[in-house]
């Protein structure tokens, strides 16, 4: 028996990085998982390396039609949802001073709204199963802010107080369904190695090209779907409204 039997997850931006970890690791723990994307080729890829206990859709999680289609493609091929896993999401920099309207618009309808959307689509669909858990990927930035991510800041910062905010309804309710949010500090992932330098508008990333920080600071994307795994699992059913920093002490001090 695996970690997860038994159960149906849908993992966001399971085309690549940590989703794609996440969706591998989750199978193998002997879930049915639904992997979404933008990127049809890269998802379908990894769900036919799982075979029959994967299923890909194509979702553009900005999208409330999208999140519709998703939750009921998953009841249809494999009778409900058990696990959200909210992880797609974009980066880009810019700091106060550089950042357009459009660019933080732009970060807040995929990183935000699309983490509402998910919350509110997916509870929907737990309160029919014994038990529920979403698990929201925020970031240290949306803990500690980072000056060269103004908008990707703001933006794991509400998808922290929505974790709180689901995860209290769920109590007060009595639903058992938990939501929790994940921080990491860097994860090696094409996420930040396509990352577009010529946009650098700050110098907050000035640590990467440091190789003993690069080694103290970027986690591998297994390192955060063990993390996933937990949080998926029976075996955190009383860890509600969590904030788990994955940052190897990024946020201490040593004094
Ligand atoms: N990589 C890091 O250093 C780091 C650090 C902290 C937190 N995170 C968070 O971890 C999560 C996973 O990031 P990653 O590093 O694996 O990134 P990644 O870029 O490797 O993967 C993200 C995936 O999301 C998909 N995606 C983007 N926009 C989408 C949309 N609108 N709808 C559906 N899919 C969409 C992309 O196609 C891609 O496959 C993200 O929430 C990210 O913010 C990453």
């Amino acid at each position: 028996m695996g970690r997860l039997s038994g159960k149906v997850a849908i993992i966001t931006g399971a085309a690549s990085g940590v989703g794609k970890e996440d969706a591998l690791l989750m199978a193998r723990e002997g879930a049915q998982v639904v992997l979404t994307d933008l990127n049809e080729e890269a998802g379908r890829e990894v769900a036919k390396t799982i075979g029959d206990a994967a299923l890909f859709v194509r979702h553009d999680i900005a999208c409330e039609d999208d999140w519709k289609n998703v939750v009921k493609a998953t009841q249809d091929k494999f009778g409900g949802v058990d696990v959200l896993v909210n992880n797609a999401a974009i980066l880009a920099y810019g700091t106060i001073e550089s950042t357009t309207l459009e660019l933080w618009q732009k970060i807040q309808r995929i990183n935000s709204d699309g983490y509402f959307l998910g919350c509110r689509y997916g509870l929907e669909a737990m309160k029919a199963r014994p038990s529920g858990s979403i698990i929201n990927m925020s970031s240290i930035a949306g803990i500690g802010g980072q000056s060269s991510f103004c908008a990707y800041s703001a933006s794991k910062a509400a998808v922290a107080g929505l974790t709180r905010s689901v995860a209290a309804h769920c109590r007060a309710q009595l639903y058992r369904i938990r939501c929790n949010s994940i921080h990491p500090d860097g994860i090696a992932t094409p996420m930040v190695f396509n990352l577009n330098r010529d946009n650098k508008a700050g110098s907050g990333y000035v640590r990467e090209k440091d190789p003993k920080q690069l080694q103290a600071r970027f986690a591998q994307p297994q390192d955060i779907a063990n993390v996933v795994l937990f949080l998926a699992s029976d075996e955190s059913k009383f860890i509600n409204g969590a904030e788990l920093r994955v940052d190897n002490g990024y946020l201490m001090w040593a004094d």
